[in-house]
C-alpha cells in the first residue's frame, strides 16, 4: 500500500518534470548564451589578432561563392561580379567549455564584435572602399569562427577583344590581407575553384570555371611572404546575339555590294546602290566601335568590316570606270584588237554574256534605214515613171539622183560603222562588268568564310 503511493508519487514528479523541462532548458540556453557573451567578451579586445604567440601565424581559409555575373564592362575593363565570401579561422580568445554552459556549442554573433582578417579584393576598380557587409559570424565552443559575408565586386580585368564577338576572356579576383603578412595571417584555400552551383546564369557569358591558386610574393624590402589567393573566372562570350545582329546582316548587305555590277548601265543606279552599300556598313560599323574598348587591336568583327568596306568602295570606283567604257560615244576609237580578242571572244563565252542586248537593239537600228532607203527610192521611182508599160515599178534610177544615192549609202554605212563601235565597246563594259561581279562574290565568299573559321583563337 504504502509502496504503491510512493510509486504514485514518483510517476506524478517525474511527470511534472518532464513536463516543465523544455521550457527550463529554453530558458536556460537564452540565459547561459548571455552569459556566455558577457563572459566571452569581458577582456577581449577586437582589435587585435587573436593568437596565443605572436610569433605563430594565423590561419584563415577562403572560399568564394560566384552567384552572378551582374555586368561586364569591355569599355572601361570592369568585371561586377556578386559574390559570397565565407572566411574560416580560429579565435583562441573565444572558446568555452560547454558543459559549463549547458551543451551550448554554437552562437551567432555580431561581426563587428569579434577580431576579423582584413581580407581586401586587391585589383578592385571601385572608388568605394567598403569591405564587406557586417553581417553574423558563427562561433563554436572550439574558437571557430565562420563569417559568410555577400559582396558586390567591381575588379578591373584585362578585356582581350581581338576576337569579338568569339571571344572568352578571363577576369582575376586576387584576395590578401591587406596589413598582415604572411607570418601573422596565412591565407588557405578552402577548395581548389571559386564555387559555381548557385550561380545565376548569365544572359551574355557563359562561365567555364574558376579555379584559385595561391600565390606567396616576396617583395624587395622585406623578408616578409605576402600570400595571396587569386580566382581566374573563366568566360566565354555567348556569340548569338552578335551574329545576329551585327554578322548577318553585315553578309546580307556585303553580297548586295557586286550585285551592282549586274545592274544595266543605263539605270544609272550603280554607283548609288554601292554608296548606300558602303553608308550601311559604316553604322554597323560605328555600332561595334562603341561598344568596345578603343584598344590598339582591332577585333575581327571589326577587320571584317574594314575589309568589306574596303571592297565595296574598289567595286564602286570600279563601276564609275567601267560606266566610263560603256558610255564611249561615236567619237572614241575602234575597240583595240588584243581587247576583241580578249574580251570580246574569250572571256565573254566564259562568263556566258549572250548578245541579247544587241540583238534587241540592232535589228531595228536597221531596220528604219532599211526603210528609209526603200522610201527613198521609192519616192525617186514615183517622180519618174518609167516608160514602159509594166506594171510594177521599176528599179530604174535617173542618172542625175545617183550622187544622192551615194551619199545616202555612204551616210548608211558610216553610221553602222558607228553603231558597231558603241555596241563593242557596251559589250567590252558588260563583259568586265560580269567579270568583277564574280570576282567581288568570291572574294566575299571568302572573306565571310574567314571571319567564321577564324574565331577560333
Ligand atoms: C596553419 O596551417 C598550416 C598548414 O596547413 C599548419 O601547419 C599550421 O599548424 C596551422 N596553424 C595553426 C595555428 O593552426
Ligand atoms: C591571373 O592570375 C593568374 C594566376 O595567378 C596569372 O597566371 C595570370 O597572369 C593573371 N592574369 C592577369 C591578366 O593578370
Amino acid at each position: 500500500m504504502r509502496t504503491v503511493r510512493m510509486h504514485g508519487c514518483l510517476e506524478i514528479l517525474v511527470l511534472t518534470t518532464l513536463m516543465m523541462l523544455p521550457e527550463v532548458c529554453l530558458c536556460a540556453e537564452g540565459r547561459f548564451a548571455q552569459k556566455l557573451l558577457n563572459d566571452l567578451m569581458e577582456d577581449y579586445s577586437s582589435a587585435l589578432r587573436p593568437v596565443d604567440d605572436t610569433e605563430s601565424s594565423l590561419n584563415v581559409t577562403l572560399q568564394v561563392t560566384l552567384s552572378q555575373i551582374k555586368d561586364m564592362d569591355e569599355r572601361n575593363q570592369m568585371l561586377i561580379a556578386y559574390l559570397w565570401i565565407r572566411q574560416t579561422w580560429h579565435d583562441t580568445h573565444l572558446r568555452w567549455r560547454k558543459e559549463d554552459y549547458d551543451g551550448l556549442e554554437v552562437i551567432r554573433i555580431p561581426s563587428s564584435l569579434v577580431w576579423r582578417p582584413d581580407l581586401v579584393l586587391y585589383n578592385k576598380a571601385d572608388d568605394d572602399f567598403s569591405g564587406p557587409a557586417d553581417t553574423n559570424v558563427v562561433l563554436r565552443y572550439t574558437g571557430e569562427i565562420t563569417w559568410d559575408a555577400p559582396a558586390i565586386t567591381k575588379s578591373s580585368c584585362v578585356v582581350d577583344v581581338s576576337y569579338f564577338p568569339f571571344d572568352s576572356q578571363q577576369c582575376n579576383l586576387t584576395f590578401g590581407s591587406w596589413t598582415y603578412n604572411g607570418n601573422q595571417v596565412d591565407i588557405h584555400m578552402g577548395m581548389a575553384s571559386g564555387e559555381l552551383s548557385d550561380l545565376v546564369e548569365n544572359v551574355e557569358w557563359e562561365c567555364h570555371g574558376m579555379p584559385a591558386v595561391k600565390n606567396v610574393i616576396m617583395y624587395g624590402c622585406c623578408p616578409d611572404p605576402y600570400p595571396d589567393i587569386t580566382y581566374t573566372l573563366l568566360l566565354q562570350r555567348r556569340s548569338s546575339f552578335y551574329i545576329c545582329n551585327l554578322l548577318l546582316p553585315c553578309f546580307l548587305i556585303a553580297f548586295l555590294a557586286p550585285l551592282g555590277f549586274y545592274l544595266p548601265a543605263d539605270s544609272g543606279e550603280k554607283v548609288s546602290l554601292g554608296v548606300t552599300v558602303l553608308l550601311a556598313l559604316t553604322v554597323f560599323q560605328m555600332m561595334v566601335a562603341e561598344s568596345l574598348p578603343p584598344s590598339e587591336s582591332v577585333p575581327l568583327i571589326g577587320k571584317y568590316y574594314i575589309a568589306t568596306m574596303t571592297m565595296v568602295t574598289a567595286s564602286t570606283a570600279l563601276t564609275i570606270f567601267i560606266m566610263n567604257i560603256h558610255f564611249c560615244g561615236a567619237e572614241a576609237k575602234p575597240v583595240p584588237h588584243w581587247a576583241k580578242v580578249l574580251i570580246i571572244d574569250c572571256m565573254s563565252k566564259i562568263f556566258f554574256v549572250y548578245e541579247v542586248g544587241e540583238s534587241c537593239v540592232s535589228p531595228s537600228d536597221s531596220d528604219t534605214l532599211h526603210e528609209k532607203l526603200h522610201e527613198t527610192l521609192h519616192e525617186a521611182t514615183r517622180l519618174h515613171p518609167c516608160t514602159g508599160p509594166q506594171v510594177e515599178p521599176c528599179l530604174y534610177c535617173p542618172p542625175e539622183l545617183l550622187p544622192n544615192l551615194e551619199f545616202i549609202t555612204h551616210c548608211f554605212r558610216e553610221q553602222r560603222e558607228t553603231g558597231r563601235k558603241v555596241k563593242e565597246w557596251k559589250k567590252v563594259a558588260k563583259v568586265m562588268d560580269r567579270f568583277f561581279m564574280w570576282i567581288f562574290f568570291i572574294m566575299i565568299f571568302l572573306m565571310s568564310i574567314l571571319i567564321i573559321i577564324g574565331k577560333a583563337p
